[in-house]
């Protein structure tokens, strides 16, 4: 008689058709939150992990703490059961657990795995047979297979192992990337295909199934270090593309040639071109630091990633060219940037976004005040700014009444609630890093 194999994954797989599975998403951050009321949308029952009380407090009453999440809409998952919690042993209560916590870089620009392995030394305690793990922090090729199996398998006491096919008993594991562009209402959420490298086949069939609760696409390869690679190349693709158009901008200023319009010509080429745009410097969790993660893992094959070496060396410098451009530009109106007061617009990494992480406006007010100058900033999502890990601003908005008494403003950030046209009348002097004031013509604007 041939042998029938059990599969141990139907049941989990019922109960995500069902919507009976408990979904764990742990980190309440720009990823982590949207996916919870995603995944609350579709009637899952959700609870949000995260080790800061205040958002988990926020959460519980029903507020927000992301602009472009409203509160109503926390308090309508609260309806279909979203709550969130600090507490760790909660974890054992859920079918699927994802990770969505960050992944940055240390001081001396190498992999800072620490938010990651403590989430997974957190949840290992917790682990039951049949519960299905899936990591979404960006990260290098072989986090999941090298670093989050064995911590899981290692801390369990259970003695529960991965379960590498749908026969075997244990745990599944798989990573998917977030691949979600902030402040990019172009493309809805859903329609932002899933990425998914499973475990085995068995985990990549669970983690498929789940995200095709709240995705219309998914895309399944081969091993999680597939998936994590995915991701990086994305973004080494971008952050390697705006280098380039970085780098074109300088030269185009000496040749004297607009660089924005030569990219609006070049993409009206139907094939073979995608537009960058250049900019005062990269921002945000992703770009500045996502690429750096894969140089570092390339030593370990005796490798140089030359391009990724030379994007992060065109972008970094990006600020100090905005400074030396606003250095001149005083000048040529027979000001020293000592002692001049500079306006900053825009703290934000990019438009209409209230995420600050890695933006270039802090290194430019950082630079700007080192040279001598008085800076104050305008930013219409950051009433006050204090202190980051990198930052130390402890400063208010700025009123953009009060423009006339600056001797220059510098557009860091193009807001799109911001009239520049008002803004070129009332400035003494205009620096655009970002060509906000295209179409308006006028003296005193230096568009670099
Ligand atoms: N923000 C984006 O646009 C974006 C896009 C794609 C991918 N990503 C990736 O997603 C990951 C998360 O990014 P994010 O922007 O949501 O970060 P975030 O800082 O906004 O949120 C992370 C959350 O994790 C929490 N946290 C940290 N350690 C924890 C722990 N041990 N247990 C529970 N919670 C913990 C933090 O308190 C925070 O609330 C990163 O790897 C990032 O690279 C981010």
């Amino acid at each position: 008689m041939a042998s029938v194999s059990l599969d141990r994954t139907s049941e989990l797989k019922e109960r995500i058709a069902s919507r009976e599975a408990r979904i764990g998403i742990v980190g309440m951050g720009y990823v982590g939150l949207p996916l919870a009321l995603l995944f609350s949308e579709e009637r899952f029952r959700v609870t949000g992990f995260d080790i800061d009380y205040r958002k988990v407090n926020t959460l519980n009453q029903g507020g927000s703490y992301i602009v472009r999440i409203p509160g109503t809409e926390i308090q309508m998952a609260q309806q279909k059961g979203f709550s969130a919690t600090a507490d760790y042993s909660q974890i054992g209560r859920m079918d699927v657990v994802i990770i969505c916590v960050p992944t940055p870089l240390s001081e001396y620009h190498e992999p800072d795995l620490s938010y990651v392995t403590g989430t997974v030394r957190s949840i290992a305690p917790h682990l039951r047979e049949g519960q299905l793990i899936i990591l979404e922090s960006t990260t290098f090729p072989g986090t999941t297979d090298e670093i989050v199996v064995p911590l899981l398998e290692e801390g369990n006491p259970r003695g529960l192992r991965v379960a590498r096919d749908a026969a075997s008993s244990g745990f599944y594991v798989a990573f998917s990337p977030e691949r979600e562009d902030p402040g990019n209402d172009s493309v809805a959420r859903r329609d932002i295909p899933k990425v998914v490298g499973g475990c085995g086949a068995a985990a990549a069939d669970l983690a498929g199934a789940v995200y095709q609760t709240i995705f219309n696409r998914t895309v399944p390869v081969s091993s999680p270090a597939t998936a994590e690679m995915t991701k990086l190349l994305e973004n080494i693709y971008r952050c390697v593309n705006i280098a380039l158009v970085n780098e074109l901008k300088q030269l185009c200023m000496r040749m004297d040639i607009d660089l924005f319009e030569v990219i609006d010509a070049a993409k009206t080429k139907p094939f073979g071109f995608q537009a960058f745009y250049p900019g005062p410097g990269l921002g945000g969790h992703c770009i500045p630091i996502d690429p750096f993660y894969l140089s570092w893992k390339a030593k370990q094959f005796d490798f140089r990633t030359r391009f990724i070496e030379l994007a992060g060396e065109v972008n970094l410098q990006m600020p100090y060219f905005v400074v030396e451009n606003v250095m001149e530009a005083l000048n040529r109106q027979g000001k020293a940037l000592c002692g001049s007061r500079v306006l900053v617009l825009g703290l934000a990494y990019k438009r209409d976004i209230d995420d600050l992480r890695e933006s270039p406006s802090l290194t430019i007010i950082e630079l700007l005040q080192k040279r001598g100058a008085q800076v104050e900033y305008n930013d219409p999502f950051f009433p006050t700014v204090g202190q980051g890990r990198k930052y130390v601003l402890n400063m208010n908005n700025t009123p953009l009444e009060r423009i006339p008494e600056f001797d220059c403003v510098v557009i860091v950030t193009d807001h799109s609630q911001y009239d520049y046209a008002a803004i070129v009348d009332q400035a003494q002097l205009v620096v655009d890093t970002r060509n906000a004031t295209r179409g308006i013509s006028a003296d005193h604007i230096v568009r670099c």
